[in-house]
């Protein structure tokens, strides 16, 4: 059984795969899509990172594989419904990224709302010609405000209930309303998109990238929020129109945006760097020591479990 890794990771979290099974990883760098696509027929898993393109032409490529093991619980990068067809199993990592990314999310949300790094950067870049004193660099003041949250799957509910011990109040919207006993335990109210869009002083976007979410938000739903509304994303970048951000952003249609994810790829459209009013992170989501190796453990067990049945397995069931 020959696994294939297409990225450098901590080999601790891989440690149990290795002693069982072949497995090849780079080495101080990611593989290549050509490196991968060159190795791919000899393998039977496939271990792939969020942004590595798992399309057609590489599953056709690959008669012994029957194991997309993807180190994410998003998994718009891998054409899931090719690889379903073709019998293939896909897997993802749901568990440990939830608390991590609930953190960032809440992290972006009070940095905005507060002005946390750009009264950091303007301490740091105009020194005493910043101007300072108590009617200065005023925030917004998120405990007793609103938070929207569009996708109330395993993240949104870590950040509601993050928002609950602030003091927020939340509403959601999401493809299914929760049963009314998970709405009770955290607090929530189940609203359509538009009534979410006009009430939330945040909007957090914690659903997966799918073409139904290809940019839910765009010109039309800033339009419908409040002017003084703070846009979250820690989700995938596409889900919102960059240049319809920068625009919104411009004309105050909106108040603020803190982003992890971008629209194009690892870096923000160059207007927002240049905007005080959003905070910028390069997909830190997940980035801390301690998740990247449980990501890699959960990988593994996907692996494993699905090669000898002794442990269950994370299973996309559906694109
Ligand atoms: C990170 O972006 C993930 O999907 O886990």
């Amino acid at each position: 059984m020959k696994i294939l890794v297409t990225y450098d990771m901590f080999r601790e979290g891989f440690a149990e795969l290795e002693s069982k099974y072949e497995v090849t990883f780079p080495e101080g760098r990611d593989f290549t899509y050509e490196e991968v696509f060159e190795m791919i027929p000899e393998y039977d898993v496939l271990c792939s990172m969020f942004d590595f393109p798992v399309n057609k032409e590489l599953i056709d490529h690959a008669p012994k594989l029957r194991l997309i093991a993807n180190y994410a619980v998003g998994y718009n990068n891998i054409d899931v419904a090719y690889a379903l067809e073709k019998g293939l199993t896909v897997a993802n990592t749901p568990d440990p990224v939830t608390a991590p990314t609930a953190n960032i999310a809440l992290g972006l949300m009070l940095d905005t709302a507060r002005r946390i790094t750009e009264c950091d950067r303007k301490l740091r870049t105009l020194g005493k010609d910043m101007k300072v004193g108590v009617l200065e660099n005023l925030g917004m003041p998120v405990t007793g405000q609103t938070l929207g949250i569009i996708g109330m799957g395993r993240i949104g509910k870590a950040l509601a209930k993050r928002a609950n011990a602030l003091g927020m109040e939340v509403i959601y919207h999401n493809r299914r309303q929760l049963y009314i006993e998970d709405e009770t335990k955290l607090n929530v109210t189940y609203v359509s998109k538009e009534e979410l869009l006009a009430k939330a002083d945040f909007v957090s976007l914690n659903a997966p990238y799918t073409p139904d979410t290809y940019h839910i938000i765009g010109e039309e739903e800033f339009k419908q929020m409040k002017p003084s509304a703070i846009l979250i994303n820690t989700a995938r970048g596409p889900l919102v129109d960059e240049h319809a951000l920068v625009k919104a952003l411009r004309e105050g249609t909106i108040h603020g945006a803190g982003l992890d994810v971008f629209e194009f790829g690892d870096y923000p459209l160059p207007e927002l760097l240049e905007m005080d009013n959003v905070v910028l992170t390069p997909h830190i989501g997940t980035q801390t020591m301690e998740t990247r190796i449980i990501m890699a453990r959960t990988v593994c067990n996907n692996v494993i479990g699905f090669l000898e049945g002794d442990r269950p397995v994370s299973r996309v069931l559906r694109p």
